[in-house]
């Protein structure tokens, strides 16, 4: 919980002989915020906050950012030194329990969360539904949201033991569904897990492999994915968060509520900016075209966005930008991939937007996905399964923030209130008498 109260603000209602005096809390770290759950009750108003840019939605352990500084701490530890130094199974482990695991901690975890990765046999079939061009991200909201038919028996949100396996399974199964989502769509057959191979080695295989031959997994590959997961696992109370814990706050089953942030997370605003990012680098086209770009994204009626720029916390560098930046350099070069058009064209857009005064007045830097799309494109991905990649590295966030909110013991269920504008109370009219 927040730090008692040291600091108050009293707020008078004008016009009125009403006030209250709200309590300031304090995290451990950043801005202070006031608590505003009595206002209603002592001055009969509510606060307008649409886009919830100054509302904190509630008391968090795990994530913490600066977006000013352009510094993101997962439980305590830079990003930096995590992408560095951790690999993505540790750093669950790490999101989901508080600490860093003991080498015996991390083993068992990661034999546990290696042992759910195959899938109901029963749930192969539900791919056969879709079209075989469906995105990716709708075949995951659909089979994510199914898995609740299937594991009944981790269903009871108030077991911890049942926690701690719905947690497991969704970390586990959200690679093989991925990659079985891009090989539905491809038409090859589904490849099954290996629990023999890391984590992120074992989603490069089941995405790639094919039964006809061997496939060994490229290690540069496996660290880059791995690292990129690191770098994806959570981002406090995003929208897709923030959805998660709505979603759970009425008591759903997490695959539902893990369902319910994958959905939120595909809109071109949020996770689906990867692709947006790469079909915007293939519009342009060419440097000569930056200039024309630009000036359309700075006219008003336009309504286009310089994707991967911008973001609601980050007015500053976005950490995982700088990381993904350089990651996607080395990849290119061991991959041997010398002068990628599309990264070069992204360097000279970033140096034009972050000298262009628009971008400098309104703090508009690089966010995390600027850079991904081109990382995951040489890597093999098609640009449909980028935010379906996105979703698997962010599930451990999803159900690390789910799980601290069932066990908080002051949680309610999510219930924003409004302004209303719309017409006062009036009485029916027939039809033949309306104008
Ligand atoms: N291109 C051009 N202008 C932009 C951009 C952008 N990418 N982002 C913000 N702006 C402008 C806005 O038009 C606004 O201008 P105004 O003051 O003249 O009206 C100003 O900057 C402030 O922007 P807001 O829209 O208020 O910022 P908000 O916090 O609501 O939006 C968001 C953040 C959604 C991320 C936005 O920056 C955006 O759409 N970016 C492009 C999409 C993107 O990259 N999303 C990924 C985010 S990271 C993630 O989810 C993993």
């Amino acid at each position: 919980m927040s730090a008692p109260a040291k600091r108050s603000v009293t707020i008078t209602l004008d016009g009125s002989n009403k006030s209250t005096t709200l309590p300031l809390l304090s995290g451990s770290v950043g801005p202070d915020v006031f608590d505003i759950r009595k206002l209603y009750a002592d001055l009969g108003v509510f606060t307008f906050d649409p886009g919830y840019g100054a509302t904190a939605s509630c008391d968090s352990k795990i994530t913490y950012i600066d977006g000013d500084e352009g510094i993101l701490l997962y439980r305590g530890y830079p990003i930096e030194q995590l992408a560095e130094n951790s690999n993505f199974l540790e750093v669950c482990y790490l999101l989901l329990n508080g600490e860093l695991p003991t080498e015996t901690e991390g083993k068992a975890f990661e034999l546990g969360v290696m042992r759910h990765t195959m899938l109901h046999e029963q749930l192969r079939t539900f791919y056969n539904g879709f079209r075989r061009d469906a995105h990716p991200m709708a075949v995951m909201c659909g089979v994510v949201g199914a898995l609740s038919a299937f594991y009944h028996d981790s269903l009871d949100i108030h077991d911890a033991e049942s926690r701690r396996i719905s947690a497991f399974r969704l970390i586990a199964k959200l690679p093989t569904i991925a990659a079985w989502a891009h090989k539905y769509t491809i038409g090859q057959p589904f490849v099954y897990p290996r629990n023999d191979l890391t984590y992120a080695e074992n989603f490069l295989y089941m995405f790639h492999a094919v039964p006809a031959e061997e496939y060994k997994v490229n290690p540069i590959l496996s660290k880059a994915m791995d690292l990129i997961m690191i770098l994806h696992a959570d981002h406090e109370q995003n929208a897709s968060t923030s959805t998660v814990r709505l979603a759970g706050s009425t008591g759903a089953n997490p695959f539902a509520c893990i369902a319910a942030g994958i959905a939120s997370l595909w809109g071109p605003a949020h996770g689906g900016a990867n692709e947006a990012v790469l079909k915007m680098l293939e519009e342009i086209g060419h440097v000569d075209n930056i200039k024309a770009f630009l000036a359309d994204v700075k006219d008003k009626d336009n309504h286009t966005k310089l994707m991967g720029f911008g973001h609601r916390v980050y007015k500053n560098y976005d950490p995982r930008a700088k990381i993904m930046q350089k990651a996607c350099h080395d990849v290119l070069e061991e991959l041997g991939i010398k002068g990628d058009p599309l990264l070069d064209l992204a360097v000279e857009l970033e140096k034009i937007a972050l000298s262009d005064p628009y971008f400098v007045e309104r703090k508009l830097y690089p966010n995390v996905d600027f850079y991904s799309g081109i990382i995951l494109k040489a890597m093999g991905f098609p640009v449909s399964m980028f935010t379906a990649l996105f979703a698997v590295s962010r599930t451990v966030g999803w159900v690390s923030q789910w799980k601290e909110m069932i066990e908080d013991p002051a949680q309610r269920i999510g219930r924003p209130r409004q302004i209303y504008t719309g017409a006062p109370k009036r009485d029916f009219v027939p039809a033949s008498q309306r104008s």
